[in-house]
């Protein structure tokens, strides 16, 4: 399939990539984009072939935001009515298989916010990243301000959105904001790709099991959350790829998953 604002390939086995491409306006999330970028990511979702995604830009932007002159002339009850915004959360809500962040250059309000949504951020030392949402006047709109309180604590998030001030790659690996940072773009993306081939090398059941109990430590209780956890461990026992990963560990064998 052909997109305007995306491009889509398969760089690794079991690793679907989506690259954001809007260059003139450094990525900025339009409409049909974030449109399109569903579509991409609902078709790996349904694909046999892909069990990782990842998510990147160019070296210059992931994505300096939402697009400021599209919502520019928009009211509040276009707003309201229309749930602007809302579709964005379908990569959350809709996509089970991990999706890796690959983050170089600016990273900016809804570009920020499109990053925190994936499950891992990678990212260049030099990257750009903000929520600069205040010096136009608003504030996040699409779970920066939950997601970054979250990941780094309330008062540098609160300074952060206030002050609209941008932060390095550098910065959000000390804050635990990205997972891992490199020097070069180059390096950045070959190393998203091993990252993303390793767990795409893994039992797709774990996989999924794995990302759904991480998340739910974002929105349960302490207790809550691992009784959950519990019941998902429980659940895998059920599992055929359980059996072949012990087996194969017992035997000193490589383990072959059936996926299932
Ligand atoms: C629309 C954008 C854009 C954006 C850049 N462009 N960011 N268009 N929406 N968010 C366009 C510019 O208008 C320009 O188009 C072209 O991209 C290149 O940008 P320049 O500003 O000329 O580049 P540069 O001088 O290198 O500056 C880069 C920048 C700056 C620092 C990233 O573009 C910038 O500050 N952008 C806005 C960042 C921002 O405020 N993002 C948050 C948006 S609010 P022309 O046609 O002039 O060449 C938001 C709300 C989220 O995201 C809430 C819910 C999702």
């Amino acid at each position: 399939r052909s997109y305007e604002y995306i491009e889509t390939s398969e760089p690794r086995p079991g690793v679907g990539q989506v690259t954001l491409n809007r260059p003139k306006a450094l990525n900025a999330l339009c409409t049909p984009l974030i449109t399109e970028l569903n579509q991409a990511l609902l078709e790996y979702q349904k694909s046999d072939s892909v069990s990782v995604v990842v998510l990147t830009g160019s070296q210059k932007a992931f994505a300096a935001g939402a697009d400021i002159k599209e919502m520019q002339p928009l009211t509040f009850a276009e707003a309201y009515t229309n749930s602007f915004i809302e579709s964005w959360s379908d990569l959350t809500t809709q996509i089970k298989k991990p999706i890796i962040a690959a983050v170089s250059g600016h990273a900016l309000g809804g570009g920020c916010e499109l990053a925190m949504m994936c499950d891992i951020i990678y990212c260049t030392e030099t990257a750009n990243f903000g929520q600069p949402e205040i010096k136009l006047g608003t504030v996040p709109g699409a779970g920066g301000s939950q997601r970054l309180t979250r990941a780094i604590g309330k008062s540098k998030a609160m300074e952060l959105i206030l002050t609209g001030k941008f932060f390095s790659g550098a910065d959000a690996e000390k804050w635990g904001l990205a997972a891992r940072t490199f020097s070069t773009y180059e390096e950045l993306m070959e190393n998203t790709l091993k990252t993303a081939e390793t767990i795409a090398g893994y039992s797709r059941v774990a996989v999924q099991a794995g990302k759904e109990v991480v998340n739910k430590s974002q929105d349960l209780p302490l207790r809550d959350g691992v009784e959950y956890e519990r019941r998902v461990f429980h659940s895998l026992f059920g599992s055929q790829d359980q059996k072949i990963g012990m087996k194969a560990f017992a035997e000193k064998q490589k383990a072959e998953w059936t996926h299932k």
